[in-house]
């Protein structure tokens, strides 16, 4: 029988680590990625185009892009905040691109120094320009169940945003808890309806683990529909501008759930556990993956 099939996106290399204190080189970056890539992992979001100043951490993606030699299958994202994010992602050759819309006023000013309006404009200008050029682009809905500024996000807002960048013809809306405050009941609230008016695979989800929720928001999401998740080897990660976003699922504990629930991610274990300890190493962080110790003891 064939296994359904969930897609783990690997975003360690972007939002684990941006919020690290020390900068990797482009050569650790790279080591990462490549171990990544050797347990399994065909997709993931390796960097981001966004102003060396306010996120030195990811400088020289353009130079990690050219270095890297990507299986034919493998699907590499790149975060942009902006038009010129957009065209030196392109320039570096950058296939696919996350833009990043966040749910509220005061984030988006955080975060790129925009209101959602002007996001919202910025977001539909790189989806129309990448359909034109070929290049897939993610929408991101940040904090779309909490701000840290102002405080709950309603759904009917969430909704709104997914809506408007869907016919704006974004292939696939990933909905983030920046800041981990989702929980199970909301997550079927938010994603049951859009799910059910798009299509599963119109959206992904993207948990932060602040409140130790993250598993059972992934599983929540499953329930509705959603077969692609975000996570972060060793559960690195949280945003630099959003105070209280710790780290994300860890990729390795979303793999075995949902290889222990049926499913198939196409990764295998020992090497995504060689991977976690890479990252470990590399960054000096603790490994916030939960099973990391269990499994280590228990995968041959
Ligand atoms: N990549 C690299 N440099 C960029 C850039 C991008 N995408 N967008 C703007 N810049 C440069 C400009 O060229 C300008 O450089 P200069 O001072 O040497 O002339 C400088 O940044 C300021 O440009 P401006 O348009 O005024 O930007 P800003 O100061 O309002 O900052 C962002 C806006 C988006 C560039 C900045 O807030 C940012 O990079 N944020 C990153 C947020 C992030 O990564 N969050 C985590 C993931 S969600
Ligand atoms: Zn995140």
């Amino acid at each position: 029988m064939t296994r359904e099939h969930i897609i783990i996106n690997e975003v360690g290399p972007r939002d684990g680590l941006q919020n690290q204190a020390q900068a990797l080189s482009v050569e650790q970056r790279l080591q990462l990625i490549n171990a990544l890539i050797t347990s399994g992992i065909r997709h993931m979001e390796v960097g981001s185009f966004v102003s060396p100043r306010a996120v030195p951490q990811m400088a020289e993606t353009d130079e990690l892009l050219a270095r890297l030699q990507p299986p034919p299958d493998m699907c590499l994202s790149v975060l942009v905040p902006n038009q010129k994010g957009y065209e030196l992602a392109r320039a570096a050759g950058a296939r696919t691109v996350a833009v990043v819309v966040s749910a509220t006023e005061t984030m988006n000013q955080k975060n790129i120094n925009m209101s959602l309006d002007q996001v919202m404009g910025v977001a539909k200008e790189i989806i129309q320009q990448g359909a034109a050029e070929d290049i897939t682009v993610q929408a991101y809905l940040s904090v779309a169940f909490e701000c840290p500024f102002e405080g709950l996000v309603a759904h009917s807002t969430v909704m709104g945003l997914a809506h408007e960048l869907i016919a704006a013809g974004a292939r696939e809306i990933v909905v983030a808890d920046t800041i981990g405050a989702a929980n199970p009941a909301t997550v079927r609230v938010l994603l049951d309806p859009l799910t059910a008016e798009h299509g599963g695979e119109t959206f992904a989800c993207h948990f932060h683990d602040t409140r130790a929720m993250a598993l059972a928001n992934i599983f929540a999401a499953i329930e509705s529909g959603v077969r692609k998740f975000d996570s972060s080897i060793g559960g690195l990660g949280g945003c630099p501008f959003a105070p209280g976003a710790a780290g994300n699922a860890a990729t390795e504990d979303v793999v075995m759930m949902c290889e222990d629930m049926g499913y198939d991610t196409g990764i295998s274990m020992p090497e995504l556990l060689q991977a976690v300890s890479l990252a470990a190493e590399l960054t000096g962080a603790c490994q916030g993956g939960r099973a990391h110790y269990w499994l280590s003891k228990n995968t041959g």
